[in-house]
């Protein structure tokens, strides 16, 4: 296996995976999974049986996991199986498994060893690394949490073989928001894929290590890190608008609306020239069909905007001086939205 930055590893076997775990866990390490991870991925990683030994404990599919209710479920199992601080976790799922799991192993009996093996797109940029774990509450996302590092996290493209294509759509959105923050050549490459988006993988690493190096430099998210958050302004927004209807709005899908948003605010406060974003916004386009999120009134998105946590006493976003560069704590006007939202 890679080491593509510190305790994040990528390898194209599965076999790597299970070598690694097993080095460090034995054979009867806890393991979190969901419904899905449970039929698809379980048996991938168990193939040789070498875990026949394991407890899994399994969660329902979906957001709605990352409960107090489930997390409490968690805890009681792992205090069933009397889980111990030699006993090791391993988090085997989505974002929802990533988080949730690193959450119950970071606060159980203070703390015991994790592992995030991520088996989607997004979970595997983003989610799995960073250190960043919880819950939602009260209605509010990742409000019950703590920051706490897995003691590694493997990723394997194998995993994503069974991944339903919107889900892998899901995480090419943060991987764009990667390049135009972190690096123009990362941008540039992405671009290169077809619509289908058949050869992602290939970019997975280098979308990890700008997501790491960012990370690094800013732990605890109180400046750099807030660059991660290039099209979640308004696509958060987008994504709480969309939570009151019939059909749930996927997360990079509702930030990849809200980067064509952003981008047109950065060349409006003349950060960008028109011609770059429009640039930008016609490779978003090329992979997302958003134009539904993209006709969302600001009246509509306005105030789930002001609930941002990056704002004070204004709004502030993440923008772009150039493609490559992200720009933390810029202010926007209720005005400037109005120009370029529909
Ligand atoms: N901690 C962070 O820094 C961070 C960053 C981004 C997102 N997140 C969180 O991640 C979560 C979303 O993650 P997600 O998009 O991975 O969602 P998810 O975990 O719900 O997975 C999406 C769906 O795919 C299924 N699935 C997972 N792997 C599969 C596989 N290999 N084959 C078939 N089906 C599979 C899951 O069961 C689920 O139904 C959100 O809760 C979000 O808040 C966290």
């Amino acid at each position: 296996m890679k080491e593509i930055c510190q305790s994040v590893f990528w390898t194209e076997s599965v076999s790597d995976v299970v070598e690694h775990c097993f080095d460090l866990t034995g054979e009867a390490p806890i393991v979190l999974v969901d419904e899905s991870t449970h039929d698809h991925c379980w048996p991938l990683f168990n193939q040789s049986g070498q875990f026949t030994k394991a407890d899994l404990i399994e969660i329902p599919q979906g957001e709605e996991s990352k409960s107090l209710e489930i997390a409490e479920q968690v805890w009681s199992a792992l205090t069933n199986l009397h889980v111990n601080r030699s006993t090791w976790v391993i988090n085997l799922g989505g974002g929802v498994v990533t988080d949730l799991g690193g959450f119950i192993s970071s606060t159980f009996k203070r703390g015991v060893n994790f592992i995030n093996i991520p088996t989607t797109l997004l979970s595997m940029v983003d989610a799995s690394v960073g250190g960043k774990t919880g819950i939602n509450f009260g209605g509010f996302k990742n409000h019950i949490g703590v920051f706490s590092l897995p003691h590694s996290v493997c990723i394997c493209p194998e995993f994503l073989t069974t991944l339903p294509e919107e889900h892998i759509r899901n995480g090419f959105a943060e991987m764009l928001k990667h390049g135009l923050i972190g690096s123009e050549d990362h941008w540039n490459n992405l671009q290169k894929l077809p619509t289908t988006l058949e050869g992602v993988s290939d970019y997975i690493s280098s979308s990890v290590q700008i997501k790491a190096d960012i990370v690094e430099r800013d732990f605890r998210d109180s400046g750099e890190r807030m660059k991660l958050n290039f099209g979640h302004s308004v696509g958060h927004a987008i994504e709480a608008v969309g939570m009151g209807q019939e059909e749930h709005v996927l997360h990079g899908y509702a930030v990849a609306a809200g980067m064509v948003i952003e981008t047109r605010l950065c060349a409006l406060k003349g950060l960008i020239s028109d011609e770059q974003a429009k640039d930008i916004e016609a490779v978003i386009l090329q992979y997302f069909e958003v134009s539904n999120l993209l006709s969302i009134s600001v009246e509509e998105l306005l105030p789930y905007i002001w609930q941002d946590k990056k704002n004070t006493d204004h709004m502030n976003f993440t923008l772009l001086s150039q493609i490559g560069t992200g720009l933390v704590n810029q202010e926007v006007t209720a005005e400037e939205l109005a120009q370029i939202i529909a």
